[in-house]
């Protein structure tokens, strides 16, 4: 090229595409890695749940649930050290994603008319009480005469009829099966329900389209219905997605679980503890196991006083009320342990599930938001 005016030019063109370049490499080697990385564990070939179903479920329940929006917040962006996307459950009917599950398992169920029967610690109760409304169904529902006076009260505005039980997992089951005998019910399980589980995975049908970017997903757990769902979906759609359970520590059955390769009960035995987050007090089932086991990458666990400042933060700072349930995912994502094992220039944006929404205000103020800070 004889021309000098030329030959700079090219100089100046090769520079500016190797800016580029080096400027887009950490994304490049990232993404490399994602398309090397190794599949996650496929589970048996006649698991009860698919990422089909979940879609399936995902379109049944759509006309009665809201399609929760998926917001952002620039403190706890910085609490975080990069971009926190949270998907708002909270706003959800009922106040809680439960009741997508207990749609799903509503609209599923054969028995058309049979009354439908569950025991919880309240929001899936409150989410059976309002599917029965739905489908002019009766709904009984025992609950462990511990849970919150609010949600208590929300199941019986529902219609629902409860039982009151001993706070222990045989406990409820018992009552449970006694009354599904007396009204010739149909149980809904909680959380090891597959067509709840299905429902439940409807959350990451929608974040997945409202957010396609997210490096990873942060769900807390506590049967592990929402999770498992979320996972099965999830990782059959984007297997390079890390999905991270988030749990209380005083309740630790499934990091516990995960780190012993078997599934645990509480360290406590049949005595459940008494978390902030109450709606994370039980165990993984049958059907959640297999997939905390081989879909979620990890549960990172969280104590009493970190969710409590983190539920107070999304309050103070997003105007949103959730309850601690939810704050415990918060507390993982702004945690030193997820920051450390997740860096935040590899892993930029992560999706939080802002779970639920029912506590008792008048009791929260008095308990949690007490002192300042
Ligand atoms: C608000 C809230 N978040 C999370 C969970 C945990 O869901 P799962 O039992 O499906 O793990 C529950 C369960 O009751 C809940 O009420």
């Amino acid at each position: 090229m004889a021309d000098p005016a030329a030959k700079l030019g090219l100089l100046a063109v090769l520079a500016s595409v190797a800016v580029a370049y080096a400027l887009t490499l950490p994304k490049r080697r990232r993404s490399l890695g994602r398309r090397g990385a190794k599949p996650p564990a496929p589970l048996p070939a006649d698991f009860p749940v698919t990422p089909a179903k979940v879609l399936a479920a995902s379109k049944r329940v759509a006309p009665h649930v809201h399609r929760t929006p998926v917001l952002t917040c620039g403190c706890l962006d910085a609490a975080a050290g990069r971009r926190l996307h949270f998907k708002c459950e909270v706003l959800q009917k009922t106040g809680s994603f439960k009741v997508r599950g207990a749609t799903n398992a509503a609209l599923l169920l054969e028995d058309a008319s049979s009354p439908l029967v569950t025991h919880s610690s309240g929001n899936h109760a409150q989410a059976i009480a309002l599917a029965a409304k739905l489908l002019g169904r009766d709904a009984h529902v025992v609950m462990p005469d511990t849970a919150p006076a609010v949600k208590r009260a929300a199941v019986a505005g529902y219609g629902a009829r409860i039982t009151l039980c001993a706070p222990t997992n045989a406990a409820r089951a018992e009552a449970a099966a006694a009354k599904c005998a007396e009204v010739g019910g149909s149980f809904v399980h909680p959380s090891d329900d597959p067509d709840v589980i299905a429902g439940q995975g409807s959350v990451a049908v929608e974040f997945l389209e409202q957010a396609p970017f997210l490096d990873a997903l942060i769900v807390p757990v506590g049967g592990g219905g929402l999770v498992s769902g979320i996972a099965v979906y999830a990782k059959g759609l984007r297997p390079d997605l890390k999905i991270i359970g988030a749990e209380p520590a005083l309740v630790d059955d499934a990091a516990r679980s995960k780190a012993a390769g078997a599934r645990l009960g509480f360290a406590t035995g049949d005595v459940v503890p008494n978390t902030l987050a109450d709606g994370l007090k039980t165990l993984l089932g049958d059907n959640t196991w297999p997939v905390v086991r081989d879909l979620v990458d990890e549960i990172i666990t969280v104590d009493e006083a970190e969710i409590a400042y983190a539920t107070k933060l999304v309050w103070g700072r997003m105007k949103l009320c959730i309850e601690p349930s939810a704050g415990a995912g918060v507390a993982a994502a702004t945690g030193a342990a997820f920051r450390a094992r997740y860096p935040p220039d590899a892993y930029p944006n992560v999706g939080v599930v802002l779970c639920g929404g029912n506590l008792d205000l008048a009791k929260a103020a008095k308990t949690l938001f007490a002192e300042a800070g």
